[in-house]
Formats: structure tokens, C-alpha cells, sequence
């Protein structure tokens, strides 16, 4: 099977290229990936030369290269994970979303469509739910109210995948998963910025009150759920993942301290987030039912075994924070406190 993963260069993208390629002998992926700052060519360097993976550097909102890759490739499945995808970037400037997650998913969609593509995955995520109060789960029917023009931007290319799949009876499958975390997470997010900057002794800022809630999913986890969702998903169907791990984000803050050695006197309440959602928390009950899924990591032990990544791997994410990054962080960060 010839299969399309868009995004395989990002943090959950390239764990998945390296699982599909692992544990699926008979796959061909073909990687389109625009790499932009949160795309990294370093994440798959271990591939180059691999004879059943093949990287293409370019926009999912390309028509016509995206039409060229699917005719040429044969393709048989796209699973679909390209995107901007960090919340307070869309509140800093929303126009990309839009661009990326809406535009790029319908030129997907319809290249998918035209060319009889089999099977196409939307990789979504729960935050198109909106916030919960202190109890409750989301569930698959839990009504769409996105916060962020990141989230709304998700909701929106999910209702393309669903309409398409609706009116044109396409074989699409769209998941929506819970916080990642893992190995090669760009620093700019929750747990990746709080190891590198513990173990730079920088100051971990923390937004708000620190009590928002969030439910976290080890990435091989979710990549795990991502092929059964592909392989034995129903057509039109949404599938949510999480590994019941809700946590408060001062709780993970600590957690780190503790697990890079460093003091909680770097922990920095800073202006809390625009529109900043309270708390996620996710029932997966679908997925584990009918995919026969279930999440294996727990999160205290995997939680500890990111840490020990990031530490093996310093060089990986100081190449990161140079550059481009260094203007984004003065921009979030700066006068924030
Ligand atoms: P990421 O930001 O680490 O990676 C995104 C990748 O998409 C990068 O390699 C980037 O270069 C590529 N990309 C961006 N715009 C592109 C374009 N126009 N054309 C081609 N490639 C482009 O993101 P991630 O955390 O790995 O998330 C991957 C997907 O999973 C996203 O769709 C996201 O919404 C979804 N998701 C993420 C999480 C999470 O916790 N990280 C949870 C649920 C769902
Ligand atoms: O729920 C799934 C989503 O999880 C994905 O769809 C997104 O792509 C992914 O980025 C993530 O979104 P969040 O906004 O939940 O993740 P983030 O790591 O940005 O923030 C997690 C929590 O930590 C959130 O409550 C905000 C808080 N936070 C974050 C940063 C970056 C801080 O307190 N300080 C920080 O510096």
C-alpha cells in the first residue's frame, strides 16, 4: 500500500513514519512536508536512503503538486496530519491557519476525491470541543466550540473532511486526540519548553493560575490509534483519543523540576493566555471498542522518560532555539510577567 502522511516532519508526524515503516512491512509513505519552523528534516534523518520512504519538500495547499505526488505515487491512503498547530501562534497571527489547516486540508480533500485516493485520516484534535467545566468527558458527540482560531480552524477542516465524506462518499476517517507528548515535541510547547528551559535554568512561565487541565497522550500512543483509525475505521466516523492522564499544568511544571533536578523558585506565573481553555478531558471508549485500542504508556513513567530524551538529545533542541525561534519567544515571552 502507497501511503501519503502529510506533516511527517513535525513531532507526531515523524513518530509515525518511523512506526508505519517498523510495523507495516508492506507500506510505501511518502512524506510531504513544507517544513516550516515547526518542521524539522533532522527528525527523519535516520531514513535517508530508506527504500520504502520517499520525502517531498512542499505545501499541502499546492494543487497541483499535491495532485502530481498522488498520480505519480499511486496512492492508496493519505493520512493527513500537516498543520499549524500551536494555539498561541494562531492568536499571534491567525492568517496561516486559516491558510494551512482549512485551504490545505480542502486542496487534500479533493486531490483525494479526484483521483479515487481510498482511505483519506483528518488528524484532529479535541480542542475543536471547546473548554470543559470540572467534571464531565468529551465525547465523539460533544457539540463543536472552538476557542482559538487554531482550534477553529481544526473544527473547520474536520466539517470539510465530514461534508466530503457525506456528499461524496469518500471512505474519511477523522480522529481527534488529547495533548502529546514524546520525543522530538518542538520547545515551544507546554512539557518540551519546560524541560529545555529547566535544564538551561531559565525560567518556566507559567500561564495564569496554573490550574488549567489538560489530558495527556503519549505520541506512540496516539500513532498506534492513528493506523487502526486508518485500517479499521467506519467511513464518516470520528474517533477521539486520550489515555485518561488529566493533569493540572502546575503539576506537570513541578513534575519536570523534580525530574531535571532544578528548584521550583524558576517557576514564573506570567499574563495568562487569550481565551485560554480550563480543562480537556477525553473519552476514548470509541476507539478502544472498536478499534481495539488502548493506550499502553503511563504517564509519570513516560513523563520521565521524555525528560531523559530531551536530555540525550540537547544538541536536537539548542539547534532549535536559535533563529526564528528566538523572535517568536521574545514576542509570547516578553514583558509577559
Ligand atoms: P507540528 O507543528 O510539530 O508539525 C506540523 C508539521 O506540518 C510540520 O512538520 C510542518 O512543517 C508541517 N506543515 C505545516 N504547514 C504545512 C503546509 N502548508 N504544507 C506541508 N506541511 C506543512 O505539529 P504536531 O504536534 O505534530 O501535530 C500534527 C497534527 O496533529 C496536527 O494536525 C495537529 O492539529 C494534530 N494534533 C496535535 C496534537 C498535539 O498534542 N501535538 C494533539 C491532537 C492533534
Ligand atoms: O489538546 C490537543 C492540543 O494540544 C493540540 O491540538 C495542539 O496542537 C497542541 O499544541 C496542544 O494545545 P495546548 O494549547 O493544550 O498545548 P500547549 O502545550 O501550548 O499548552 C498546554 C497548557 O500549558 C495550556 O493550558 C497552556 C499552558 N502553557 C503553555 C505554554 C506554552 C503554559 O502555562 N505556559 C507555556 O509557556
Amino acid at each position: 500500500m502507497n501511503v501519503l502522511i502529510t506533516g511527517g516532519s513535525g513531532f507526531i508526524g515523524s513518530n509515525l513514519v518511523r512506526l508505519a515503516l517498523a510495523e507495516r512491512p508492506g507500506w510505501r509513505v511518502v512524506n510531504l512536508d513544507r517544513l516550516t519552523y515547526a518542521g524539522n528534516a533532522e527528525n527523519l534523518a535516520d531514513l535517508e536512503g530508506h527504500p520504502r520512504y520517499r520525502f517531498v519538500r512542499g505545501d499541502i495547499a499546492n494543487g497541483e503538486l499535491v495532485a502530481e505526488i498522488v498520480r505519480s505515487e499511486r496512492i492508496d491512503a493519505v493520512m493527513h496530519l500537516a498543520a499549524e498547530s500551536h494555539v498561541d501562534r494562531s492568536i499571534l497571527s491567525p492568517a496561516i491557519f486559516i491558510e494551512t489547516n482549512v485551504r490545505g486540508t480542502q486542496v487534500l480533500l479533493e486531490a483525494a476525491r479526484e483521483l479515487r485516493v481510498s482511505r483519506f485520516l483528518q488528524v484532529s484534535t479535541d480542542e475543536v470541543y471547546g473548554s470543559l467545566g470540572p467534571t464531565g468527558l468529551f465525547t465523539e458527540e460533544t457539540p463543536l466550540a472552538p476557542s482559538s482560531p487554531y482550534s477553529a480552524s481544526k473544527a473547520g477542516s474536520d466539517l470539510l473532511a465530514l461534508a466530503y465524506a457525506h456528499t461524496f462518499g469518500m471512505h474519511v476517517v477523522v480522529t481527534r486526540c488529547s495533548n502529546n507528548y514524546g520525543p522530538y515535541q518542538f520547545p515551544e510547547k507546554l512539557i518540551p519548553l519546560m524541560i529545555a528551559n529547566g535544564l538551561e535554568d531559565k525560567p518556566l512561565p507559567v500561564y495564569g493560575d496554573g490550574q488549567n487541565v489538560r489530558d495527556w497522550i503519549h505520541v506512540e500512543d496516539h500513532c498506534r490509534g492513528l493506523l487502526a483509525a486508518l485500517e479499521q475505521g467506519k467511513p464518516g466516523q470520528v474517533y477521539n483519543f486520550g489515555a485518561s492522564s488529566e493533569r493540572r499544568n502546575i503539576e506537570i511544571v513541578k513534575l519536570v523540576l523534580k525530574l531535571v533536578g532544578k528548584p521550583e523558585s524558576l517557576i514564573q506565573y506570567v499574563k495568562d493566555r487569550p481565551g485560554h481553555d480550563r480543562r480537556y478531558a477525553i473519552d476514548a471508549s470509541r476507539a478502544c471498542r472498536e478499534l481495539s485500542w488502548a493506550p499502553r504508556h503511563r504517564f509519570e513513567e513516560a513523563l520521565a522518560g521524555t525528560v531523559q530524551w530531551y536530555r540525550e538529545h540537547r544538541g536536537w533542541w539548542e539547534r532549535i532555539r536559535t533563529g526564528e525561534y528566538l523572535g517568536y519567544y521574545e514576542k509570547q515571552y516578553g514583558g509577559r510577567s
